[in-house]
């Protein structure tokens, strides 16, 4: 991997500063930096072929639908799914858990219940608990081990026959575990239950296969893997999106309705894509797949667990950090200085010109886990380097005193 060619097609990593600091950008899990490649993706359809999608019958609406639709294929090939009418479009990974939870709530029932985890993200948590409470069904946990991690042996224990929905983070954006979701699948579909994966902290990271791991849904977030906000990527089977209810309802989702209420709706994927649809987001998303693909999943993957090595390595040797997850597989690094507020130190890598994420990382549930008032994460990704993991080790240690480094460089 040519890093300096890479860090070139980043503008944001061509001489930035931030508070007359180098940029050093550890905030990757949050969202990603975008390349030029995917910004000109985006200027080229407003500059040159601007035009609502589906709608149109002249040239550059065709060009739309062409891009549109192409995009489908690539997000399709890019998960390994059966058919691109598996991949529907959304807004982000959010949207997407939140469809799933409103499409199957009709299969729910009293007695029911939905198995999540302690450590998953509100967006995977927030819409079970309006099915939960709309439906009467209950919410258990998969008790965690004693490091965070999410085992085969705990899942087996939780599951039983009211089990009707597993919804689990694929990569826990606190922790960094990495769920082996293929054998969770295998125990999940043993008892008749939908498996859901948020795949929003492993897409952007790793090769995933939704065939091999054989999920029955996948949620992901553009931003997080190089693509614009507001774009989104809900993969279901097939069949369990045809019996699924759609969310919104609107304009391109319908095939006809009349006045006495009488609807027809489109087939997957478009019955779930009502108005018009994020195009520039859609456009970008190819671009970025592109790109990564280039590059090659493996070799990010490969990339960032040795960065996170690295960066390990090098904090284990100070004595005021403490880790909660050193021997987590993705670039996650959830820390804290000792004795220091997490958004203090937030503030104190920021005066450093490093952009860390500090405070509960919107996993509320895991803090009592984790018995603390909130950490600090750096997240990595492919395009950063051991001198910047340096930089930031070096950061770390004066992190102690942070006052006093604070206004020493005054
Ligand atoms: C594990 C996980 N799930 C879901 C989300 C929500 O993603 P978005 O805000 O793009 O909807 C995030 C965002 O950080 C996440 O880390």
């Amino acid at each position: 991997m040519d890093i300096d060619k890479i860090r070139e097609d980043f503008p944001m990593l061509r001489g930035l500063k931030m508070q007359g600091k180098p940029l050093i950008y550890f905030d990757n899990a949050a969202t990603s930096l975008k390349p030029k490649k995917v910004l000109d993706a985006i200027y080229d359809y407003y500059a040159s072929y601007c035009a609502n999608s589906h709608r149109g019958d002249y040239d550059i609406a065709h060009r739309v639908d062409v891009e549109f639709e192409e995009t489908r294929k690539v997000v399709a090939n890019f998960i390994n799914a059966k058919s691109e009418n598996e991949i529907v479009f959304t807004s982000n990974t959010s949207m997407g858990l939140n469809m799933i939870a409103y499409g199957l709530m009709k299969e729910l029932h009293e007695g029911d219940e939905i198995l999540l985890s302690e450590a998953e993200h509100a967006s995977n948590v927030l819409p079970w608990f309006h099915v939960a409470q709309e439906k009467n069904v209950s919410i258990k946990y998969i008790p965690l081990d004693s490091k965070g991690r999410l085992t085969l042996a705990n899942l087996k224990k939780s599951l039983n026959e009211h089990t009707k929905i597993v919804a689990l983070a694929h990569v826990s954006n606190v922790l960094g575990y990495i769920l082996d979701a293929s054998s969770f699948a295998k125990e999940i579909h043993k008892y008749g239950a939908y498996f859901v994966l948020d795949g929003a902290q492993s897409v952007p990271h790793m090769k995933v296969d939704v065939k091999e791991i054989d999920c029955d849904f996948l949620c992901f977030s553009g931003h997080k893997m190089l693509a614009p906000t507001g774009i989104g990527v809900l993969y279901g089977k097939y069949e369990l999106l045809e019996k699924m209810d759609p969310l919104l309802s609107g304009g391109g989702m319908n095939t006809r309705f009349d006045m006495c209420g009488n609807v027809s709706l489109q087939v997957p994927p478009l019955k779930f894509e009502a108005g018009t649809p994020n195009i520039e987001g859609v456009i970008g998303l190819k671009a970025a797949i592109e790109y990564l693909n280039e590059i090659g999943m493996e070799n990010i993957d490969k990339r960032e667990r040795e960065l996170k090595k690295y960066a390990i390595e090098g904090l284990k040797k100070l004595d005021n950090v403490i880790l909660y997850n050193e021997d987590s597989e993705s670039g996650i690094i959830t820390f804290n200085i000792k004795d220091v507020f997490s958004q203090d130190a937030g503030s104190y890598f920021n005066a450093k010109g490093i952009c860390v994420r500090t405070g509960l990382h919107c996993a509320k549930i895991l803090t009592d886990f984790l018995n603390t008032d909130g950490t600090v994460r750096a997240s990595l990704a492919f395009y950063n380097t051991k001198e910047e993991i340096d930089t930031f080790i070096e950061t770390c240690r004066n992190g102690g005193n942070f006052l006093d480094a604070f206004f020493a460089d005054e």
